[in-house]
C-alpha cells in the first residue's frame, strides 16, 4: 500500500518540486486521479456547478459535501484528500467552523479542509488549526463571495488590491495554513505572493510561478460545457466521447446490432424444451 501524502509533506515541498491538485467528486474519478500520482484531491464546492447543475457554488451544503467526500476518500489511497468547506458552513462562528471542519475528517475521512478568504476568516482558520485540522487557504477569486466581488472576475488588478492579497496570504501562512490556493489573479501578483510566503501557493488562473497548479477535473476532461474559463487547459473532450458512445448505443439497439450473441446467456436446449 502506498504512503499517504500529508499536509506537512505538501508544505515542505515548497521550493523542492511542483505540486499538483485536481478536484474529484466520486469514487472512480478519485481512483483515476490518485493512481496518476496527483498530490492532492480537492472535493471542491464546484461540485454544485459541475456535478449538481447549480448556477454557482452557494447551493451546496455540508451533507452533499460529506456524501461526495466519503466516495472520494474510498477511491484515494495516496493523495491528500481535502474537503472544501461550503458556503455558510464556517461564516457564522469559529465554533461552527470547527464543528463542520471536524465532520470532514470524522465522517468523510478527509485529511484537511479548505476555506475561502483572508483576514476576515483568520479566526476561523486559527480555530480549525487549534482543533488539529490542517487548513488550506483560498484567495483571489473566491466564488462564495462572487456577489460581493461583482461576479467571477480576476482579482488583485490594482496595486491596493494586490497589496491586500499579499498581506492576506502572509496572514494565512503565519496562522498555519499548509498551502494557499490563488484563483484568478494576475501572474506577477501570484509570483510576488509565492515569494512572500513560506507555504506552497497552488494556482488556478494565477500563472506559472505558483508552487503548484489545480484545475477542476470536469474542465480538464472537457466534461463541463456551460463555460470554459480562459485559464483552463483541456486535455480531453469526454463530453464528445460520451455523446458519441450514447448515440452509437441508441443506433445499435434500434437497428438490432446490440445485444449480439456474445452479450447473451445461453441455455441448455433440453432445459428449454421442458418449458411449456
Ligand atoms: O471548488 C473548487 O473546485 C475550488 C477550486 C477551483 C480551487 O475551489
Amino acid at each position: 500500500m502506498s504512503t499517504r501524502i500529508t499536509a506537512p509533506a505538501v508544505r515542505d515541498a515548497k521550493g523542492q518540486r511542483k505540486l499538483t491538485m485536481l478536484t474529484a467528486y466520486d469514487y472512480p474519478m478519485a481512483q483515476f486521479v490518485d493512481q496518476a500520482g496527483i498530490d492532492m484531491i480537492l472535493v471542491g464546492d464546484s461540485l454544485a456547478m459541475v456535478v449538481l447543475g447549480h448556477q454557482d457554488t452557494l447551493a451546496v451544503g455540508m451533507d452533499e459535501m460529506l456524501h461526495h467526500t466519503r466516495a472520494v476518500s474510498r477511491g484515494a489511497a495516496r493523495a491528500l484528500v481535502i474537503g472544501d468547506m461550503p458556503f455558510m458552513s464556517y461564516q457564522v462562528s469559529d465554533a461552527q467552523a470547527v464543528t463542520n471542519a471536524g465532520r470532514f475528517l470524522k465522517e468523510a475521512q478527509a485529511q484537511a479542509v479548505k476555506l475561502e478568504g483572508g483576514a476576515r476568516v483568520l479566526s476561523r482558520v486559527r480555530a480549525i488549526l487549534d482543533a488539529g485540522i490542517p487548513v488550506q487557504g483560498h484567495l483571489g477569486l473566491t466564488p462564495q463571495s462572487a456577489a460581493q466581488l461583482g461576479g467571477f472576475k480576476v482579482q488583485g488588478k490594482s496595486a491596493a488590491a494586490a497589496q491586500r492579497l499579499i498581506e492576506d496570504a502572509q496572514s494565512l501562512a503565519e496562522a498555519g495554513c499548509f498551502s494557499i490556493v490563488l484563483e484568478a489573479i494576475p501572474a506577477p501578483i501570484a509570483e510576488r505572493i509565492t515569494a512572500a510566503v513560506p507555504v506552497p501557493t497552488i494556482g488556478i488562473g494565477a500563472g506559472p510561478h505558483c508552487d503548484g497548479q489545480v484545475l477542476v477535473i470536469h474542465d480538464l476532461l472537457g466534461l463541463f460545457e456551460r463555460f470554459l474559463p480562459r485559464f483552463v487547459k483541456q486535455y480531453a473532450n469526454l463530453a464528445g466521447d460520451i455523446r458519441n458512445a450514447v448515440s452509437r448505443f441508441k443506433e445499435d439497439v434500434e437497428t438490432g446490432r446490440f445485444p449480439a450473441a456474445e452479450h447473451c446467456f445461453a441455455m441448455a436446449p433440453e432445459e428449454l424444451e421442458k418449458i411449456q
